[in-house]
């Protein structure tokens, strides 16, 4: 069995991009499961950048076939001018990609309901959340459904029925567009991935967000609306748990997070500047400055847990290189008592004092270490440190953006 979960287990951006497009390399397939253009992925090749939102991030390496899951909640236009801008820097596109015809589509209303109801969370603005509204209510709109004219109309109408907001002509005439330039990509996703591993294919599924974002084991209601651990992986592509072999989770050295909600470990505003300019922590997709904080190590553990690491990827390690302390927060207190798990209550997470170990920074340039060994001592005790307090064991570490910043743990 070849099939690879690579699950987000922080708060999203946790670098999956960049361990996604170095996984690749040797894997046939790579597919997207959940989310949509929440999802901001960035894979850096040479001097060029890429960030891709609905289109897997294999895409960059020829040959591999790129596989849009039933999970995702699609916007057409913004797929449509991922697709073209990939055509334009002169990455091949046709051939490679696949969409599900059962995945969910984003209109202009739902942008709309989100960008009015979707503040007080710090939404990304993009529908996602009422177009899974949409699908659970069971009157979503599907991709297989933009080329069934007839379909299409009733349905439009149905959802459009006491508005008056929207012209429904409009959304008619331009969403049949988007259904004729797609057809050409529509797949039965189930079928191809099943008949894929009958033929010891090698699958990744890329995860997007992260488990903190995940709607059932996220910081509810501070999270996105789809099954962003592992689990999602199964019901958004058609492919049963017998047939996954290892789930890597991708973990930042600290912590960030983009939008509202609970963040025990958040920086003061000094060190918040200092790392987010370091580390560029800025939103991929709506360029929103991300907050940063600590490592914390009841986050990660919950992560292990609900998604049964295997193994996790650390990234961003080299933010840390200037930094003369580094702390893990390892509980948190709250009303006299102590936690030392994940907890459930908001009030805990918003309200709990981090309690901290303290380590010494390495003070050294990790951006060119390319073997383990070669890392300083105290970046290798850190790193020993985090596995050991999340228990789970460190399979790669990357200390830059680039392809060639990275090195596997055996
Ligand atoms: P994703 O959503 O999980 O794919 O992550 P993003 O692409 O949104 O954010 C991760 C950012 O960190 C991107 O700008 C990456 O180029 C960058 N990045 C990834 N790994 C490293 C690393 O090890 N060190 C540094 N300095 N940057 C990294
Ligand atoms: P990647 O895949 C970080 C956050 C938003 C907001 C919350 C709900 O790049 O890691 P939504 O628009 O999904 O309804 O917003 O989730 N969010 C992300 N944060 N990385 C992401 O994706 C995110 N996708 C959504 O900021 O707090
Ligand atoms: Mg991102």
């Amino acid at each position: 069995m070849s099939c690879t979960i690579v699950v987000g287990a922080q708060w999203g951006d946790e670098g999956k991009g960049k361990i996604i497009d170095i996984l690749a390399q040797d894997i046939d397939i790579i597919v997207r499961y959940q989310g949509g253009n929440n999802a901001g992925h960035t894979v850096v090749v040479g001097d060029r950048e890429f960030i891709l939102h609905l289109v897997p991030s294999g895409i960059l390496h020829k040959g591999k076939l790129c596989v849009i899951g039933n999970g995702l909640v699609i916007d057409p236009l913004a797929l449509l001018n991922e697709i073209s801008m990939l055509r334009k820097k002169g990455i091949k596109v046709d051939g490679n990609l696949l969409i599900s015809q059962a995945a969910h589509v984003i209109f202009p209303y739902h942008k709309i309901i989100d960008k009015r109801r979707g503040a007080k969370i710090g939404t990304t603005g993009r529908g996602i959340g009422p177009c899974y509204v949409d699908k659970m209510a069971r009157c979503g709109i599907r991709m297989i459904d933009l080329v069934n004219r007839d379909l299409l109309k009733r349905k439009l109408k149905a959802n459009l029925e006491d508005s008056v907001e929207f012209d429904f002509e409009k959304i008619y005439r331009m969403y049949l567009n988007y259904g004729r330039r797609l057809k050409g990509y529509l797949a039965d996703v189930s079928l191809v991935l099943n008949r894929a591993i009958d033929k010891n294919k090698k699958i990744l599924f890329e995860g997007a967000q992260g488990t903190l974002l995940d709607i059932d084991h996220g910081t509810y209601p501070y999270v996105t609306s789809s099954s962003a651990t592992a689990g999602g992986a199964l019901t958004g592509t058609g492919v049963g748990p017998t047939k996954i072999s290892k789930v890597i989770g991708v973990v930042k050295a600290y912590t960030t997070r983009v939008g509202e909600g609970p963040f025990p470990t958040e920086f003061n505003k000094s060190l918040m500047e200092k790392i987010r300019c370091k580390g560029k922590e800025f939103g991929a997709t709506t360029g929103r400055p991300r907050r940063c904080g600590w490592f914390d190590a009841l986050i990660v553990r919950h992560a292990v847990g609900v998604n049964g690491l295997t193994e996790v990827a650390v990234t961003k390690l080299d933010v840390l290189d200037e930094m003369k302390d580094i702390k893990i927060c390892i509980g948190y207190k709250y009303k006299g008592k102590i936690y030392e798990d994940f907890p459930a209550d908001i009030d805990v997470l918003y309200n709990g004092k981090p309690l901290y170990e303290e380590h010494k920074g390495w003070l050294q340039d990790t951006g060119s270490v390319t073997r383990y060994r070669d890392l300083p001592k105290k970046a290798r005790a850190y790193l020993e440190r985090l596995a050991e307090i999340t228990k789970v064991k460190i399979g790669m570490v990357s200390v830059g953006s680039k392809r060639n910043q990275a090195f596997r743990i055996s």
